[in-house]
């Protein structure tokens, strides 16, 4: 059985005040929650804080990127080191919006990976298709061309450290959800590549995400279907109701 796992992304939002009364009403909302990693995303500037106040809690700290160098003359980076030095335990890699806005390029997302891993960081990998290449029919081969080289070299030990999200980005922050039909077709063939990658044994316990306008009346439907493990939320992990009511989706 795989864990399911339920991540927000805060993206460019929340300053320390606004993050700390989130995380510590969010704390309280799902302190009955059990079998389901709950982790938060917060932005560089307040990942010690949030993870000073979630120091006794089961929800996990995630940094939104890393560098793939540990320490040296680069102005601006953060180093996996440094992350699991805040607190964190996993890291988005890989983001559309850093592919989009920030050159991030599959040769980049697989070095950060690499290095994520290496330092002890669990790597939140995100891939999928834009609206253009979903039109032209080029879905799977986006995601082939994405997955082959984001873990380029990985061996098997490492790859036990990487979730999957699978986030069509014509999906993200549009309120237009992937179908199931259409999300659970992407994440079948994500589970079939990694299990030619590497062993069917390896991706039947690999988890892998959807994100992509996921809301509390939309979270179920995702979730039964037999390939989706989980999901990593931007807008609705905003407010600690939304975001708990999305983890709560077994109610
Ligand atoms: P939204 O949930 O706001 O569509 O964002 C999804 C996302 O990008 C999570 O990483």
């Amino acid at each position: 059985m795989r864990m399911p796992v339920i991540a927000g992304n805060w993206k460019l939002f929340k300053k320390t005040a606004e993050a700390l009364q989130l995380v510590q009403e969010l704390s309280s909302l799902v302190k009955d929650v059990e079998d389901i990693e709950i982790i938060v995303a917060p932005s560089f500037t307040v990942l010690g804080p949030v993870r000073s106040l979630l120091f006794d809690s089961p929800i996990s700290v995630a940094g939104q990127d890393c560098f793939w160098e540990e320490e040296g003359p680069y102005t601006g980076e953060v180093s996996p080191n440094m992350l699991i030095d805040a607190g964190c335990s996993h890291v988005i890699i890989g983001h559309s919006e850093r592919r989009q806005l920030f050159d991030e390029t599959d040769e980049k997302v697989n070095k950060k990976i690499r290095a994520a891993i290496r330092a002890g960081l669990t790597a939140i990998f995100c891939i999928g298709e834009t609206l253009q290449e979903r039109e032209a029919d080029q879905t799977f081969t986006v995601l082939n061309t994405q997955i082959k080289k984001g873990i380029e070299n990985l061996s098997p030990d490492e790859m036990k450290h990487v979730i999957l999200a699978y986030e069509p980005v014509w999906a993200i922050g549009t309120g237009k959800t992937a179908t199931d039909e259409q999300a659970q077709e992407s994440h079948a063939f994500i589970r079939r590549l990694i299990a030619e990658l590497y062993s069917s044994s390896l991706a039947d316990g690999i988890r892998i995400l959807y994100g992509g306008s996921v809301k509390p009346d939309n979270i179920r439907s995702l979730m039964v279907q037999p390939d989706i493990d989980g999901a990593l939320v931007g807008g609705a992990s905003l407010t600690a109701e939304s975001f708990a009511s999305i983890i709560h989706f077994r109610k």
